[in-house]
């Protein structure tokens, strides 16, 4: 899951298409700056160094784009998350290129990246066929990668992995360089070797060829930073006294795209230019607690009304992803890495954590979807649940449950080891081949579902006849794992096992909504073994919904005990029109054995999402949103009168907006 579910941009630099290409040398006549060149795309990428063994170094890149390119990134690290990102595209008010320092922290849209220092250099333009960047890097050479560790580009290799990613349509702002763009149309790997792009007097050279009147000051409004100003902590803060939904919250923008609510329900815009906002937590006297991804977490005060009043950075650290949870007794605070779940001691009073933090998980996987739910289980107070997602869109080694991906995990948080637990050999399994489980669920009797995104590009092959069927294919999943205290080794199915969205697109076989299927069965693995051995989704949901976070709530108002489960559904690159940005509500019955199960359990039909499910929050214009435009729903956080808080982490906006029954 995650990102530009973020988005193509997943598959942004993280795809097969590995090209190995050679670089060449090339000298540049109006600088004399001589570069490790490589062309893909038909863009040439020119990367200069001077002539030395160890980084940190100054380096110049050059990008060389026909003119139909609307942006081209550049990745320093070979590939899209945590590493620094030089996008570059064409000012035309300015009559220039300009550059955008960036840094991606999951497959999302890259922020800001104030770590790099950059300044033009001469050949910075455009002509009728062709726009060129040129420019010196101060903060390039090296970085901290997803734990935080210094990372270098390293010139003892013959050869590096460098990674690029453009489209054709501009960014929304383009004199802006905090602008929004969408996804890339196309990206590859390859790799260069560096001494092609070595200058012995590379200072001298650069130097001679600086400009600094390049490109006018930005004028445009400035997108998203985190809010990081206000730190007026009151040592007790108030409750919300009304408890319905407020009509507006002072100083907030209206809705980057508008919003629309089913009947019964309304919805507020809390928050604006958060940092791609994600997790979300309370904290034992009432701070609302954000995760906001590539920047760390914040606290919020709740005034009387329910909106936002003051906020203060908690931790800097730009790794946290998505998940936060805080212990029972408030006094710990657990976030998580691609690789890591950390705790924090953690002052609820001040909102403040311990300097360092202990290690509670470690071992987890840096690739794919490298966002780690953590939940803590109603009933025992004492177990973390991690949830870990495949490392890429078919993980074939997860099928193997000792891999400890695409799979839950429940640790006991009184045992912990001092450096903490080994993911995939610690703790105790709660079900496998579990493709992207990103939303956990506790109903009212504690007991586990998971909501989980499926593979995209799928296609089904018979006797060697392989025909798309994707677009509505596999569904999204909802998932039964039961008592987290008990460990649960039944596998759900995932790389092999899929769950039928669009029975008429898959023409070999007879299905209905929600059979299960292989994409190539053969004689050792046929449709039907599947229903054997892997346990069935619970209820089906539309294809690409990417669903995100679910949380059971009341079903009339907050003292009812009737349940429903509402589903974040973030939307995919992978369908057109585009589907999801949206919540969506489950009905759920409570059996005569006191077991909640989906009411319409079985009883979906392709086409007729109303059986299984209905919308509560929509975006107005579902089919033209993308990773920029349009609400897309994250996180859920419910409050003591019912009421939720919704994060979305869209490039629109950084928006949190509050969700209730009127
Ligand atoms: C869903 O999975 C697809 C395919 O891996 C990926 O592109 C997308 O980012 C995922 N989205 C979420 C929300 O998990
Ligand atoms: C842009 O540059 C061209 C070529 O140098 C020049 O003719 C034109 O006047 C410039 N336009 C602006 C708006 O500066
Ligand atoms: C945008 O440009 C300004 C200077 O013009 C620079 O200070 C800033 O770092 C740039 N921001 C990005 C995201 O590139
Ligand atoms: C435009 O710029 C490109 C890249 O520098 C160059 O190869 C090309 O010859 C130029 N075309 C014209 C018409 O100047
Ligand atoms: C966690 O470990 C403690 C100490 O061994 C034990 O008492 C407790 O029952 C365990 N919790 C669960 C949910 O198994
Ligand atoms: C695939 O081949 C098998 C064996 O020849 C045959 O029984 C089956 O009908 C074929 N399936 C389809 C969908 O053509
Ligand atoms: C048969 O299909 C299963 C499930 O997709 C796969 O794991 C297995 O490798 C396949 N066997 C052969 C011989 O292709
Ligand atoms: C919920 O129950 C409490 C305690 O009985 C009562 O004070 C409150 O008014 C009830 N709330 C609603 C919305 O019915």
């Amino acid at each position: 899951m995650r990102c530009y579910t973020l988005s193509a941009a997943a598959l942004i630099f993280s795809g097969p298409a590995f090209a190995q290409v050679k670089s060449k040398r090339y000298c540049d006549g109006a600088t004399g700056i001589c570069y490790a060149g490589v062309t893909n795309n038909n863009v040439l990428f020119g990367i200069a160094i001077p002539d030395v063994k160890t980084a940190p170094f100054d380096t110049v890149l050059q990008i060389t784009s026909p003119s139909y390119n609307g942006w081209v990134g550049f990745s320093w690290g070979g590939t899209m998350p945590y590493v620094p990102l030089t996008v570059g595209w064409v000012n035309k008010n300015a009559n220039t290129t300009i550059y955008s320092s960036r840094m991606a922290f999951g497959l999302s849209l890259p922020q800001p990246y104030a770590d790099a220092e950059y300044t033009y250099l001469k050949g910075t333009g455009f002509n009728s066929t062709h726009w060129v960047l040129t420019v010196r890097c101060r903060g390039c050479s090296q970085w901290e990668n997803t734990e935080g560790v210094l990372t270098s580009l390293d010139l003892t290799k013959e050869s590096l992995t460098f990674a690029h990613g453009l489209a054709t349509k501009a960014p929304a702002q383009p004199a802006n360089n905090r602008s929004t763009f969408n996804v890339h149309s196309s990206f590859g790997h390859w790799s260069v070797d560096l001494s092609h792009g070595k200058n012995a007097n590379f200072d001298k050279l650069v130097d001679a060829n600086l400009v600094d009147h390049l490109p006018p000051p930005v004028t445009s409004t400035p997108s998203p930073t985190p809010t990081t100003t206000q730190s007026t902590t009151p040592t007790s803060i108030p409750v919300p006294t009304n408890t319905g939904i407020p009509s507006s919250c002072a100083g907030v923008s209206n809705f980057h795209s508008p919003v629309l609510t089913a009947n019964g329900w309304k919805a507020v815009k809390v928050a604006g230019d958060l940092t791609q906002p994600r997790g979300l937590a309370f904290d034992s006297v009432g701070h609302l607690l954000v995760v906001q991804n590539g920047f760390g977490i914040t606290a919020h005060t709740i005034g009387p009304d329910g909106c936002l009043t003051t906020s203060k950075t908690v931790i800097e650290k730009r790794n946290l992803n998505h998940a936060i949870v805080v212990s029972k007794d408030g006094k710990t605070l657990y976030a998580s890495s691609a690789t890591q779940a950390y705790a924090w001691d953690y002052d609820a009073a001040t909102a403040s954590v311990g300097s360092t933090p202990r290690i509670v998980v470690s071992g987890m996987d840096n690739k794919g979807h490298v966002t780690r739910s953590l939940a803590i289980s109603p009933n025992h107070a004492d177990l973390l649940i991690v949830s870990h997602g495949s490392n890429d869109n078919f993980d074939y080694d997860s099928a193997n449950i000792k891999t400890g991906r695409s799979c839950i995990k429940a640790f006991n948080l009184t045992t912990t080891p001092t450096d903490g637990y080994n993911y995939a050999r610690g703790g105790h399994q709660l079900g496998y081949g579990l493709r992207n489980g990103v939303g956990l669920a506790f109903d009212g009797n504690g007991m586990l579902w998971e909501v989980e995104n499926s593979s995209d590009e799928i296609h089904r092959t018979i006797n060697g006849t392989t025909t798309d069927i994707h677009m509505d294919n596999p569904a999204e999943e909802l998932n039964y794992i039961g008592d987290p205290s008990l460990p649960n080794t039944q596998w759900y199915g995932y790389p092999t096992c899929y769950t039928v969205w669009s029975p008429s697109l898959i023409t070999d076989t007879t299905f209905a909504v929600g059979d299960q299927f292989v994409l190539s069965p053969n004689a050792t693995f046929a449709d039907a073994m599947c229903a054997s051995r892997s346990a069935n989704a619970k209820l089906a949901f539309q294809a690409h919904s990417a669903p995100l976070d679910a949380i059971f709530v009341p079903t009339s108002n907050a003292n009812s005990t009737s349940e429903s489960l509402l589903v974040a559904f973030h939307g995919s690159w992978n369908r057109v029109p585009s589907t999801g940005y949206k919540i969506v509500e489950v009905p759920f019955t409570k059996g005569k054995d006191g077991e909640y199960v989906p009411s319409k359990l079985g009883a979906q039909q392709e086409g007729d999402t109303g059986s299984g499910y209905t919308d509560v929050l929509w975006n107005q214009d579902e089919g033209k949103c993308s990773t920029t435009v349009c609400f897309r729903p994250v996180a859920f956080l419910k409050d003591d009168w019912g009421r939720l808080y919704v994060s979305s982490d869209s490039g629109g906006g950084g928006e949190m907006l509050m969700l209730g029954r009127v």
